[in-house]
């Protein structure tokens, strides 16, 4: 076992291994990256070419390839030393089949089945219409065979019979997610009829599930998937994410999009720093995997509500994990990327290149068309964007939409600014699509509470400081409900009586509006 693993070492090169993973950068004689075993923003994980070592400094852990791979794949030794082996051509001495892990069995399974189904298409004179199908969609044959696309027959048993003829078990092919137990109990058929198969890689390209989609019209199930099973984690694969790799790291960019269809012919026109959430909403795990590659994120998703709804969603999550987040708006007529590289691809790869930042996006969508000159119009587009720019994370980007919005809708910044007051702020960034307001989380305390105190008393003596104090302090100062009360009154009146407070500046005669009353009329709330 040792030679092997020796002779596996000397023909690996650890940076290529590891570059997979993630973004290595040189740094002298090493390479260096985020270390993707800790949640970290600079790199102190080093990678040594020469000893074929790695180290973290940030969390201590290190080793050599087979350590890493382990640990980032999650599997035990022998399934590295299989992997690593067949990586680098070192042929394995035979090991007894008892050894071989359940986890390895459903690999081979899988990958089996994709041959198999590969096979088919391909060949078959029952794909026939599968073949044409192909065609149809605009796949060309160099894409079927990369993207390792097959054709499952309309069969009860035609893949069960062809996995049991190559040994293996009923338990195993189900255990696989390929077969469906009878109803009866009794026997298992085939998970996928007459569908063009799509194989789903895992980050090191093996096959762990499929996706297939139906020829027939008729058919109320577009596209059926493979469960989550042993070696296929719904929650971390992203289709297409394993071809992408590579086109991510250089572009620096993660393009999203929604489904097979979309992915595969934007990597073949060209586009292939592209991968799928495949109709869901992207989840904490795959945004971990994907940081370790970019921090930039593009989104295509559908224009219909549920595209609308995953990307909310996944919006708030990258934002919430500090990635920066485009979204793509697809030119008009095209539903979805797929349909827009069908109609014309250098529309997509214009589209790309456009991709606006989240909140440029919805505030254009938002402004789009409207007659900016209506008071109405004024409200309801502040309505809308004030919601957004309450969940910005940040008060620098806060303040610099807000100050946007009162520019382009010609609002006095100050009118914002009380709104912004009694509009609530939620933890979470934007989302397209309203969902339910989550709990009011009490506002983070940026001002000693006493200095606030007293600049409130302050003003309250002096009240032609109020411009500066509104202009300088944020609407959200202090966790203690009475004063964030106190400050909103004040400010409701400071843009009540603007004018005649700055001409109070001015002249320091004049009449006076009565700060006393707005304070009684808190008081007495
Ligand atoms: N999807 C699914 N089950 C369905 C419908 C959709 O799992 N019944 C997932 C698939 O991953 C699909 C994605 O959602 O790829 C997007 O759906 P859709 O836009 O309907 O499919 P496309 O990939 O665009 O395929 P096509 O162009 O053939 O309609
Ligand atoms: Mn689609």
């Amino acid at each position: 076992m040792s030679r092997e693993v020796e002779e596996i070492k000397s023909r690996l090169d650890i940076i290529e291994l590891i570059g997979q993973y993630v973004k290595l950068t040189p740094a002298g004689a090493n390479f260096k990256a985020c270390c993707p075993f800790h949640n970290e923003k600079s790199p102190s994980m080093m990678v040594n070419r020469e000893k074929q070592i790695w180290r973290c400094f940030g969390c201590g852990e290190g080793g050599d390839a087979f350590t890493f791979l382990q640990k980032i794949e999650n599997i035990d030794f022998p399934e590295a030393l299989k992997i690593l082996a067949q990586k680098t051509g070192v042929v394995l001495e035979r090991h007894d089949a008892k050894e071989e892990s359940r986890k390895s069995r459903l690999y081979d399974l899988c990958d089996l089945t994709a041959r198999y189904w590969h096979k088919v298409l391909l060949q078959s004179s029952r794909a026939n219409e599968a073949r044409e199908y192909v065609k149809r969609r605009g796949l060309s044959p160099e894409s079927v065979e990369y993207f390792r696309l097959g054709f499952a027959i309309e069969s009860w048993d035609d893949l069960v019979n062809f996995l049991r003829k190559r040994g293996f078990t009923d338990e195993e092919i189900l255990e696989a997610g390929l077969s469906v137990r009878k109803s009866s109990g009794y026997g298992y058929y085939d998970r996928f009829r007459d569908r063009l198969m799509f194989p789903i890689l895992d980050l090191s390209g093996r096959v762990v599930g499929f996706g297939g989609r139906t020829l027939n019209k008729d058919e109320s199930a577009k596209y059926i998937n493979s469960p989550q099973t042993q070696i296929y984690n719904k929650s971390t694969v992203l289709y297409g994410f394993y071809w992408a790799r590579e086109a991510i790291k250089k572009a620096d960019n993660c393009i999203l999009v929604e489904g097979y269809m979309d992915t595969l012919p934007s990597h073949q026109m060209g586009v292939k720093n592209v991968a799928a959430i495949s109709g869901t909403a992207l989840t904490m795990e795959q945004i971990k995997i994907l940081k370790r590659y970019s921090n930039n994120l593009s989104l295509a998703l559908d224009m219909d509500a549920a595209g609308q709804m995953a990307a909310s969603r996944s919006i708030d999550l990258a934002l919430q994990e500090e990635m920066d987040v485009k979204v793509i708006t697809l030119p008009h007529g095209s539903k979805d990327p797929g349909e827009c590289i069908k109609n014309n691809p250098d529309d997509w790869a214009a589209a790309v290149k456009a991709a606006k930042p989240v909140m440029q996006y919805l505030f254009d969508k938002e402004m789009a068309g409207k007659d900016l000159s209506r008071p109405e119009e004024k409200k309801k587009i502040v309505a809308t964007l004030m919601k957004q720019i309450k969940k910005l994370g940040s008060r620098v980007e806060e303040d610099y939409w807000l100050k946007d919005l009162a520019k382009k809708l010609d609002v006095s910044e100050n009118v914002l600014r009380e709104l912004s007051t009694t509009t609530s702020r939620e933890t979470s960034p934007n989302r397209y699509v309203p969902q339910q307001e989550k709990p009011i989380k009490p506002a983070v305390i940026t001002l000693d509470e006493k200095v606030f105190k007293r600049i409130l008393s302050m003003v309250f003596v002096a009240p032609e400081y109020l411009g500066e104090v509104i202009e300088t302090l944020p609407a959200e100062f202090s966790e203690n409900n009475e004063l964030t009360s106190l400050y909103k009154t004040f400010v409701m009146y400071y843009n009540s009586n603007k004018e005649l407070l700055e001409q109070k500046n001015q002249n320091t005669n004049g009449s006076e509006p009565d700060l006393f009353d707005s304070f009684n009329i808190w008081v007495k709330k």
